[in-house]
C-alpha cells in the first residue's frame, strides 16, 4: 500500500486549516475506495467488507460513514491483499455455492465452477429418480455427487477421488448437509468401483494440457485437478476405457471436457463400443459434457 492509498478513506482530510488526524478509524466507505484504488473489483471489495464486519452489502453503501473497528479493517485488508494476490475468493471465504448447496472448500479442492452444473443436469435427466447406483469420479469437494444425492435421495451416490484431502473436504460436506445416501472412497478413477456395476458414472476429471499457460499462473488451485497428460486428453480416456467394466448394460458415462475435445472424445467413445454419443454446451455455447450410454440403453 502507498502512502497516497493509506490516505483514500482515511476518513480524514488533509488542508492546511484541518489537521491530520490519525487516530480516527476509517469509514466503510473509505475503505472500499480504498481496495478499489489497490486493484481489487468493486464486488470483491464489497464481499470482503461484509465479510469483515458482518454487515450486508447494503449495510456496507447505507452506512458508507460509518467508521470500521480496527480487527475488521485489519481481517479486510489482509483479505484483500491475499485476492489481489490471486487467491480464488471462494477460498478466502472457505465456501461456494453449488446448485444451490453451500460447499466448503480450501486449496485441497477445486472451486467447483458453474458450468459443472451442466454434468449435473444431464444426469438427472437421463435417469429415472428410483434407487440406482451412481459414481463420481475425481469427486473434489463432493459438488457433483453431493447435488446428485441432494436431487434423488433414492440414489446412492460414490465419490471418488485419489487424494485423501479431497476427501475430507467432501465428507465434511456431505455430513454438514446431512446427505446419508452418499458415500467416499479413495482410488484411482474406476478402482474403487470393483465389485459392483453402476448405472451412471460422471467425472469432471484433469483436462487441460500440461503446457497450457494458464497453468503456469496457477498458484492456489491444486494442479493435480486440472492437468493431465496426453494433451489433456489422458484421463479422459482413462475414463472411457476403464468404466466400460463398471456400467450396467444400458448404464451411461457422463464427462466434462475442455471445449476443444469433444469430436476426439467422441471417436474414443464409439470407438470403445459406447452408443448415443451427444455433446451438450454449457450456457456460453461451449461444448462442454459428453455423454454415452453403455450397450444395452
Ligand atoms: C477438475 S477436479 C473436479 C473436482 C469436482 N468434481 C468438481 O467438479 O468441482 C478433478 C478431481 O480429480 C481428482 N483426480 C485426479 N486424478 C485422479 C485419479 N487418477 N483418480 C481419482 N481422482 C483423481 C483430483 O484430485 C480432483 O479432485
Amino acid at each position: 500500500m502507498t502512502p497516497d492509498d493509506a490516505a483514500v478513506g482515511s476518513g480524514t482530510a488533509v488542508s492546511a486549516d484541518k489537521p491530520v488526524n490519525l487516530t480516527d478509524p476509517p469509514t466503510l466507505t473509505g475503505l472500499l475506495q480504498r481496495a478499489q484504488a489497490q486493484g481489487l473489483s468493486r464486488l470483491d471489495a464489497q464481499l470482503l467488507l461484509s465479510r469483515a464486519t458482518g454487515l450486508t452489502r447494503t449495510g456496507l453503501l447505507a452506512d458508507g460513514e460509518q467508521p470500521v473497528a480496527a480487527a475488521a479493517q485489519q481481517q479486510f485488508e489482509h483479505e484483500c491483499l491475499r485476492r489481489l494476490q490471486g487467491e480464488p475468493l471462494a477460498y478466502i471465504e472457505g465456501h461456494k455455492e453449488f446448485w444451490s448447496l453451500d460447499l466448503t472448500v480450501n486449496s485441497a479442492v477445486l472451486v467447483p465452477r458453474p458450468e459443472t452444473e451442466l454434468l449435473v443436469e444431464r444426469t438427472l435427466a437421463l435417469l429415472p429418480p428410483q434407487p440406482l447406483l451412481v459414481a463420481d469420479l475425481g469427486t473434489g469437494s463432493g459438488a457433483i455427487a453431493l447435488a446428485l444425492a441432494h436431487e434423488r435421495p433414492h440414489w446412492s451416490v460414490l465419490g471418488v477421488d485419489r487424494s485423501t484431502a479431497a476427501l475430507n473436504v467432501a465428507r465434511g460436506n456431505a455430513q454438514r448437509l446431512a446427505l446419508g445416501n452418499v458415500d467416499w472412497r479413495c482410488g484411482h478413477w474406476c478402482e474403487p468401483l470393483a465389485g459392483s456395476l453402476y448405472d451412471a458414472i460422471v467425472s469432471n476429471p484433469p483436462y487441460v494440457a500440461a503446457d497450457d499457460p494458464a497453468l503456469a499462473a496457477l498458484r492456489h488451485e491444486p494442479l493435480s485437478a486440472l492437468a493431465a497428460s496426453d494433451d489433456g486428453y489422458g484421463d479422459l480416456l482413462a475414463i472411457i476405457d476403464q468404466a466400460r467394466q463398471h456400467l450396467q448394460p444400458g448404464g451411461w458415462l457422463l464427462l466434462e471436457h475442455g471445449t476443444s475435445q469433444a469430436d476426439r472424445l467422441a471417436e474414443a467413445l464409439v470407438a470403445a463400443g459406447y452408443a448415443r454419443v451427444v455433446c451438450h454446451p454449457d450456457l456460453a455455447g461451449h461444448p462442454r459434457v459428453t455423454e454415452a450410454c453403455w450397450p444395452g440403453c
